[in-house]
């Protein structure tokens, strides 16, 4: 089905339009042109005379960031946009781990875009976040490939069930701002198959999105707006993407070259520099009708099966978004400390003292495409007042616009010390962080931690309350009765604050990015963010948790790690594998709620490869479940674990090793209480012998073993270099024909041959019998 889940394949009319599009008979070769390309700034061309109604694209992820083109468009969140709900980040989004949750925000947002009349929806972004520095990973969901894809696909299937599109972007290896659009990721295709596609292929593969979005970048040299490897290779013969793929916004220099790639629409118009390079390579015979064609058919069929889907029109119910943008707001936000401070009793004793100007000036969404105009605003501060009958007195401690102010500073803490807690709002202001640009460093403004700081020498605990799209430096709060990071948490974000300070609902988030302890420490920090165009993935797969646990590094925060009000047990882990020659396993695990109040907990499940032929990570995500586990009671959680599970990208494809593997289960990815080993005696993939496969890749193989040491037993006899275990070792990485040749013998007279008896001792019916011949001539 294209771009449409199931859910919704019950409202489609019986006949479907097919990939040859039937206005296409109907459309002169102009028109068609004109049609893969922009009309406007975010829209489609209309052609009445064919039947065909133009379509609206817009940003964004968070929220719907419709545009008036006469007061301005751009997407830069520079212009004003149609109210709508600001949902919080996908920093936060991800750190639900709740992929039940991100399916009705998307529907929330299908509901609100078509109202506003949009028909895709420029979102979700899944790049991985390789390092804390780049500006726009409030946009992302993780560090980890697994978790991105499965709640991405959650927000897609939402959307598209309202009749709206979905574009996941931006595709692919477009993990920094600095110098994006000609930056090249220069990455090994191990790594973009592990890590930076796998968000990707499981959202096209599970929901079919409408729309895939091209980054702006190059990898390795070809930019990704017309690398064919990527748009048609990877995305539509792998995967079998059936949408159509539109560019970043202005992501395109050569129309004729992009298309012939595969990319479909060019956003937005350049003018006629789209439309007439397109005619004269048609013209000259660089481009055939037939591309042009198919790209127009994938883009009007994508749009007609989007409208087919629809209801009549939704009238948004905006109240009920904002109660949804407050739960998410809740339901992502991660507690990292807490000696036992929070939740606060909005009935106690003494004084709650709020301090930081971002309690009554809230950072709650990133800048620049992603930036829209929200329904209504809740202060934190307003809420907290609200929320207890104790007195509550605030300072503002800081100034958001960077510029130290000592006595502002000095009031906030001589206030503070008379306070029973100081609930303490600090965080990223705009100017910090934001789509175009990324950070140099992880720390907090200089003005909230000199206030941190004096705060720190009073004699009251302080609870830290987190506004940042990104990781920062937890360090100067480390010591902080309770750290509460909310992320970017949306429109509710301030209500949502007082919700959790006082247990009204509980921190339900679990990271979805490592806190690391220093700069130094992250991933990318030698390779970032790259020179003269060029940004090398050097440390390859192991971004993330993939890499703190196998360089053995502390970190402050774990990928996976949260608290909440409850208190969970983990027993008995259950691991069957029906047949150890197939890659295959259920493990199953008991949650027990063993707290003082109903909590839910994020399940997690790694997997731990003991040896392969590849260097692999430690251990790898590989399965969760947000569960809600009432007080005292038990859950149980089953995980299937497949072949894919198992593998690593390697020569042969997606590859899984016999072997030993631990399975293992609990709160975070340095944590896990529970543990099971299981073997598996599934086929060792192999590249087939050649005459040019070493002596090592020889001696491997159970039947060319036997057979090359016999050919070589009689080519070498008497030679300086006989065919010994002790000369193996230190010529095993010379290709067999080469050895031949050093050790007196002819390779075309021995490699044919032994080829030939190789093939005879592994065909089907020889199977059972593969010894090695007596006569190996
Ligand atoms: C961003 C995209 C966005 C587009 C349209 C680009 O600058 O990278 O994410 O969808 O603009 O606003």
């Amino acid at each position: 089905m294209l771009g449409i889940p199931t859910a919704i394949i019950a409202d489609m009319p019986e006949e479907l339009p097919t990939m040859t599009h039937p206005a296409l008979d109907r459309l002169t070769r102009e028109e068609k042109a004109s049609l893969v390309s922009g009309a406007t700034f975010w829209t489609t061309e209309t052609i009445e005379h064919a039947g065909i109604e133009g379509a609206t694209l817009t940003d964004g992820p968070h929220g719907v960031r419709m545009q008036n083109p006469d007061t301005g468009e751009d997407h830069l969140g520079i212009a004003q946009s149609a109210p709508a709900t600001a949902f919080p980040d996908r920093s936060a989004l991800g750190s639900s781990w709740d992929v039940s949750l991100l399916q009705r925000i998307g529907e929330a947002l299908g509901t609100e875009a078509r109202a506003l009349g949009v028909d895709i929806l420029l979102g979700p972004g899944v790049n991985m976040k390789r390092s804390p520095l780049c500006g726009r990973n409030f946009e992302y969901l993780s560090e980890d490939p697994l978790h991105a894809g499965a709640l991405g696909a959650g927000w897609v299937r939402g959307i598209q069930v309202k009749g709206v599109g979905a574009s996941v972007k931006h595709f692919a290896a477009n993990s920094q701002e600095t110098d994006r659009l000609k930056i090249s990721a220069e990455v090994d295709e191990r790594t973009l198959r592990e890590i930076y596609l796998p968000a990707f292929e499981h959202i096209v593969t599970e929901v079919q999105p409408a729309t895939v979005m091209c980054s702006y970048n190059r990898i390795n040299g070809v930019h990704a707006s017309r690398n064919r490897w990527l748009l048609t290779e990877v995305l539509r013969d792998d995967w079998g993407f059936e949408g159509y793929v539109v560019s970043d916004w202005g992501a395109v220099s050569d129309s004729v070259e992009s298309l012939a790639a595969g990319l479909d629409l060019e956003m937005p118009p350049r003018g006629n520099g789209s439309v007439a390079p397109l005619l004269a390579a048609i013209d000259d015979g660089r481009l055939s009708e037939e591309t042009l064609d198919l790209a127009v058919s994938r883009i009007l069929t994508t749009h007609d099966r989007l409208r087919a889907a629809r209801s009549e029109l939704p009238q948004p119910d905006f109240e009920a978004h904002h109660s949804l943008a407050r739960q998410a707001a809740s339901a992502g936000s991660v507690l990292l400390t807490n000696d036992g401070i929070l939740p606060l009793d909005p009935d106690g004793q003494g004084t709650i003292a709020v301090v930081g100007e971002l309690a009554r000036t809230p950072r709650y969404q990133g800048a620049g495409s992603s930036h829209i105009n929200p329904t209504r605003l809740d202060l934190a501060l307003d809420a907290i007042s609200r929320a207890t009958a104790r007195p509550v007195t605030f300072e503002a401690g800081y100034r958001l616009d960077g510029e130290r102010d000592d006595e502002v500073l000095a009031t906030a803490t001589r206030n503070a010390q008379e306070a029973a807690v100081v609930v303490l709002f600090v965080g990223l202001p705009d100017a910090a962080e934001s789509e175009g640009f990324d950070r140099e460093h992880l720390d907090l403004p200089e003005a909230q931690l000199a206030l941190i700081e004096a705060l720190s020498t009073r004699d009251v605990p302080v609870v830290v309350v987190l506004s940042n799209g990104a990781v920062v430096d937890l360090g100067p709060v480390a010591d902080a009765s309770a750290i509460l990071e909310m992320w970017l948490g949306g429109q509710a974000s301030g209500s949502a604050a007082a919700d959790l300070l006082f247990g009204i609902s509980e921190p339900g988030g679990r990271l979805a990015e490592t806190v690391p302890l220093r700069l130094s420490d992250t991933p990318a920090y030698l390779n970032w963010p790259g020179s003269d165009h060029v940004v090398l993935y050097g440390e390859r797969v192991y971004i993330g948790y993939r890499w703190y646990d196998a360089r053995e590094l502390e970190v402050r925060f774990p990928f996976g790690h949260g608290l909440g009000y409850a208190t969970f047990a983990y027993s008995d882990l259950e691991v069957v594998v029906p047949d150890p020659q197939t890659a295959q396993a259920t493990v199953r695990a008991t949650i027990t709620n063993t707290g003082e109040r109903d909590g839910s907990e994020v399940v997690q499940l790694y997997l731990a490869p003991h040896s392969a032929r590849v260097d692999r990570p430690v251990r790898e995500l590989r399965g969760f479940e947000k569960v809600r586990v009432p007080v005292g009671e038990s859950r149980t959680v089953e995980f299937e674990l497949g072949e894919r599970d198992f593998a690593y990208w390697g020569e042969q494809g997606w590859t899984a090793d016999p072997g030993e593997y631990t399975i293992a289960v609990g709160p975070s990815s340095r944590s896990l209480p529970l543990t099971e080993t299981i073997s598996l005696d599934v086929e060792l993939k192999r590249a087939p012998l050649t005459g040019e496969s070493s002596i090592n890749e020889w001696l491997a193989d159970p039947v060319g073993s036997g057979l090359m040491r016999q050919a070589l037993a009689a080519t070498s006899e008497g030679s300086p270099i006989p065919a010994t275990d002790e000369v193996f070792r230190v010529a095993g990485g010379m290709p067999l024909e080469t050895f031949v040749g050093f050790s007196g013998g002819n390779p075309v007279d021995v490699i044919g041959p032994l080829l030939k008896d190789l093939q005879a001792a592994t065909a089907p019916d020889k199977a059972q019998d593969s010894a090695p011949r007596e006569d190996t001539e």
